[in-house]
Order: structure tokens, then sequence, then C-alpha cells
């Protein structure tokens, strides 16, 4: 028997103010968004904004229906959308923000297990670490540098090989 670990670091801001300027736009960017959720069920508005390595940049919302497994979380319609319009380039930062309107938008959430499968299936096929910011609609930041870690002893395609 052996005993393995699995750590990383992260950062965390005090603020939107000590990040650099061209992550500061893309956490400005999401927490603009959040105004496109569709999510009159839950009223928990997420937006995600991606800088892709080819320089574009990429929105997402949450999407919710009445039948509630149908929604879509807005990291995912995100990842959706980056791969519709430029199938194959990688993400090089997604920063996630939310405005709960029911509650506190001051400190940052994490993404779902489900979403965080997709981030790290999407670098793995595109090659390209993801970093990922998240933040409230003003306070502290977190900054991930690999979304993989929020993901440890993850299934990947390589277990479907035969
Ligand atoms: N949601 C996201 O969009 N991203 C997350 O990472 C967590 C949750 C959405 C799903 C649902 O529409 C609402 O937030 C409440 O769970």
């Amino acid at each position: 028997m052996k005993v393995e670990a699995f750590t990383f670091n992260f950062k965390i801001y005090e603020s939107i103010d000590e990040l650099n300027k061209e992550d500061a736009d893309l956490l400005s960017e999401a927490r603009r968004v959040t105004k496109f959720a569709y999510a009159p069920y839950s009223n928990f508005r997420v937006g995600a904004a991606a800088a892709l390595v080819n320089g574009e940049k990429v929105t997402g919302t949450n999407q919710e229906n009445a039948s509630f497994p149908a929604g879509i979380c807005a990291e995912r319609t995100l990842l959706s959308t980056a791969s519709s319009l430029f199938p194959g380039i990688g993400i090089d930062t997604i920063a996630i923000s939310y405005n709960n309107i029911n509650g506190k938008s001051d400190s940052p959430v994490s993404p779902c297990g489900i979403c965080r499968q997709s981030f790290v299936e999407f670098q793995q096929r595109t090659k390209h670490p993801i970093r990922i910011i998240l933040s409230g609609l003003d306070g502290k930041v977190q900054l991930i540098e690999n979304a993989a870690n929020l993901l440890p002893l993850g299934f990947s395609s390589d277990d479907l090989q035969c």
C-alpha cells in the first residue's frame, strides 16, 4: 500500500484591481454577461467569458428550462460556442462570475463537476491548458492556472481504449 497526494496552488486576489488588464477585462466581461443568463428558476445568473488562443473572445451564460435537467451551465454554453465557432482552437483563460439574485454575489464560486469534466476534455483535445478566473460581481478573485487541477483522478477518453 502507498499513499499518494494531489495538491495544487491557486492565487487569491483581494479584488479585480489586482489583476493584469487582460484578465481584468475578461472578468469584467463575465460579470457583464450574467445579465444574459436565462435563469428564472434558480435566479442564479452565471456568466463566463473566454480568451481563445487565436485572440477571439467568446461568452456563455446558463440557460434553464422548466424541465430542470435540460438546462445548461454557462461554462458549457461557452465551450460549445467556442468549439462551434472556432473548432479545434484552444482556450487560454475563462473568467466565470455570477449574480445570485436572492443572495450575495461577492465571493468566488467553483464550476460544477460536469463543467470540470468538460474543461478537462476540452483542454486535452485542444492540447492547451485553460486558466480559470473565479469571482462574484465584486470581491475576491481566485486564479487557477490549469483547469485539470479542479478534477483530480478524472475519467478520460484514454479509459475507453480497448
Ligand atoms: N450553474 C452554472 O451555470 N455554472 C456552474 O458552475 C454552477 C451552476 C448554473 C446552473 C443553474 O442554471 C444555476 O446555475 C443554479 O444551479
